[in-house]
């Protein structure tokens, strides 16, 4: 009986101890959060709003620090804030899109996230419109994504050559990332926009193509004379399905592309030979550049142009080589209602059209008097039984 009644003292006791000891540890506990809580163990999080990032970052400030590594100190690149507001991601942190920028030191510390991304944002942005329905009100953001795809399949977004590790062009290489809006269509800022296509194109990559361009026909009047409607270089390579031009897709798409502003040259350019050989999908034949040139489009009457009469039989034996002056009378866009510049064609098109008109009267003369002197007949012998033919 002593036993027992000492086991369960013991036992109470032990109980006791344990319960009090579980009391103070929940207690330390408890006083630890409230320290945590007051007056930061840890340190707070650094500020990351818009205005930390600017206070380094604002365009024209030259506040910079070297950067620690002892290399030269780095500039950095500079966001012109009042235009970043202005731009369809005005409202948006500067750490919505730089994932991976998680303090403001400089050099900055590369956090895990993602960097900088327009394809992956816009993708899930418009994944999320299709599940609430707002696709209609949110169209825009359709256009986006639209253009991404496009983009996805084009030349530019294949690998560089020389640099494997990134993208011939992206996005941010043709749109500023932190100033891009697109002004409403028809207003005087949206034809602004458009008009800077030539050096948005010429001025980081192809400085050749540009140059020959801005001493074409359509480059003069793009450049110059802020004509919208000749061809700057989407036009005739489109913006974001940019394909490569040695190809035959290309070569078969550029005659519509030219076809779409110089209607009638298409229309007589497809009567002939080669337009209805390009017209079946042959790439081989002349199309409208390998006699015109593509960058450095002329006026057929300026004296440096691939088609002028002086320099059109060169042109011609790139592909015809016994080509003579003879051949290159064949007009590439004769037409048959312009007696003024193409005589010759129009008399013997008047000709054709005046022998068939004459033919086609005179076999319905013919066959109109055949069958009235049929019908005169037949009355004569119903009225007059007796008299056999
Ligand atoms: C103390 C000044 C300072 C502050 C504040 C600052 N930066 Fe920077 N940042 C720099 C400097 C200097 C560089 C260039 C040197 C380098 O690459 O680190 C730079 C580079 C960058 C780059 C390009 C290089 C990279 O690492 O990708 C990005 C993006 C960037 N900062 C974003 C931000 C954002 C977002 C903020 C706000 C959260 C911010 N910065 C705050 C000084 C600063
Ligand atoms: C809509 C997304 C977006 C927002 C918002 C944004 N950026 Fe950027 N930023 C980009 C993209 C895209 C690039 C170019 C890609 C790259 O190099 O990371 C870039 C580039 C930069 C660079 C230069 C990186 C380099 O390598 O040259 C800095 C610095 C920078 N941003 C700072 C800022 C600051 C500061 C803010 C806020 C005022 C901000 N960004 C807001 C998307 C954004
Ligand atoms: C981290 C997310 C994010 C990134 C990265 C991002 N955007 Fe956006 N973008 C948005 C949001 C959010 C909106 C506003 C959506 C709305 O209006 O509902 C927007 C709007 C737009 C619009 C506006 C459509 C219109 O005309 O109304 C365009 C264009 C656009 N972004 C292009 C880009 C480009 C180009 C890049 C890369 C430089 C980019 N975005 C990077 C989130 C992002
Ligand atoms: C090689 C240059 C280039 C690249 C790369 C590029 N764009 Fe464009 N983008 C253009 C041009 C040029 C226009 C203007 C077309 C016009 O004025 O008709 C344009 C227009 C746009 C428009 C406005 C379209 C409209 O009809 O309102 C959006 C949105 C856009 N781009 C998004 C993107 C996104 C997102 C990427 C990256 C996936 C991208 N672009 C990559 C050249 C480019
Ligand atoms: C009138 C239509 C037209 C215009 C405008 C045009 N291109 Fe082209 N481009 C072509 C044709 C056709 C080819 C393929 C034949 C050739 O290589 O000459 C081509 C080829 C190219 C090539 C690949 C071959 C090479 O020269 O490297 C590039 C790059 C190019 N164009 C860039 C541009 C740029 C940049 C602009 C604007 C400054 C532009 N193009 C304006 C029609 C055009
Ligand atoms: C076989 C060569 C050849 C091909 C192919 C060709 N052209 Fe021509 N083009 C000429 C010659 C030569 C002239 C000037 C003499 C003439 O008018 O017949 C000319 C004149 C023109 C003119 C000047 C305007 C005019 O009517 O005088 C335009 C515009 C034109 N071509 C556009 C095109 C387009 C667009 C295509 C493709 C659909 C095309 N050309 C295909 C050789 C060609
Ligand atoms: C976006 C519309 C557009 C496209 C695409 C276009 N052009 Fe033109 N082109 C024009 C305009 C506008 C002019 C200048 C006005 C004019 O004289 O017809 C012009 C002028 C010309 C001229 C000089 C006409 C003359 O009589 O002086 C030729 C030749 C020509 N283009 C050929 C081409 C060829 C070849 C292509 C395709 C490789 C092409 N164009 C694509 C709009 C275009
Ligand atoms: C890019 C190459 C190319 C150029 C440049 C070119 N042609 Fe052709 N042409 C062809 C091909 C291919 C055929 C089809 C021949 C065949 O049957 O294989 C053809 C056929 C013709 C034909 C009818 C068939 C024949 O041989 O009798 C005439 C006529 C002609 N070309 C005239 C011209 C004239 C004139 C020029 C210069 C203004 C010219 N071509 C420039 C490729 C070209």
């Amino acid at each position: 009986m002593t036993y027992l009644s000492r086991f369960i003292k013991l036992a109470v006791v032990a109980v006791v101890i344990c319960l009090s000891g579980q009391f103070t540890v929940l207690r330390a506990e408890a006083a630890t959060k409230e320290i945590a809580g007051g007056h930061g163990v840890a340190a707070p999080p650094a500020k990351l709003d818009n205005a930390t990032c600017l206070a380094c970052h604002e365009a024209g400030k030259t506040q910079q620090k070297p950067a620690e590594t002892g290399d030269e100190p780095q500039a950095p690149h500079g966001v012109d804030n009042k235009k970043f507001g202005k731009s369809v991601h005005g409202e948006m942190q500067c750490i919505a899109c730089h994932r991976d920028i998680v303090d403001a030191t400089a050099p900055h510390k590369k956090g895990a996230g993602q960097k900088a991304n327009c394809v992956d944002c816009h993708q899930e942005l418009w994944e999320t419109a299709k599940k609430e329905n707002l696709t209609k009100e949110k169209s825009r953001l359709g256009v986006v994504v639209q253009n991404i795809e496009y983009y996805k399949n084009s030349h530019h977004a294949r690998p560089n050559k020389e640099d494997k590790s990134r993208a011939n062009a992206v996005c941010d290489d043709c749109h500023h990332s932190h100033i891009f809006s697109v002004p409403p269509q028809g207003t005087l800022k949206r034809a602004d926009w458009h008009l800077t296509i030539p050096n948005v194109c010429g001025e980081k990559c192809h400085s050749d193509a540009l140059e020959d361009y801005s001493s074409s026909v359509h480059g003069k009047q793009v450049l110059e004379e802020r004509n919208l409607k000749a061809a700057d270089c989407a036009d005739c390579h489109t913006s974001h399905s940019i394909t490569t031009t040695v190809k035959d897709p290309f070569k078969i798409s550029i005659t519509e592309k030219c076809g779409s502003c110089h209607t009638e040259s298409l229309e007589t350019y497809r009567a002939t030979y080669h337009g209805q050989v390009n017209k079946l999908g042959y790439g081989h034949t002349a199309k409208c550049y390998d006699c015109h040139g593509s960058h450095g489009i002329l006026s057929p009457k300026d004296p440096e142009s691939k088609v002028h009469p002086e320099n059109r039989l060169n042109t011609c034996q790139k592909c015809h080589k016994e080509a003579t002056q003879g051949f290159v009378t064949f007009s590439p866009h004769a037409n048959t209602h312009d007696f003024a510049r193409y005589p010759q064609v129009w008399v013997v098109s008047r000709f054709m059209w005046a022998l068939l008109v004459w033919v086609f009267a005179f076999f319905w003369l013919h066959t109109g008097l055949w069958w009235y002197r049929e019908a005169k007949d037949r009355r004569a012998r119903k009225d007059h039984p007796d008299r056999r033919r």
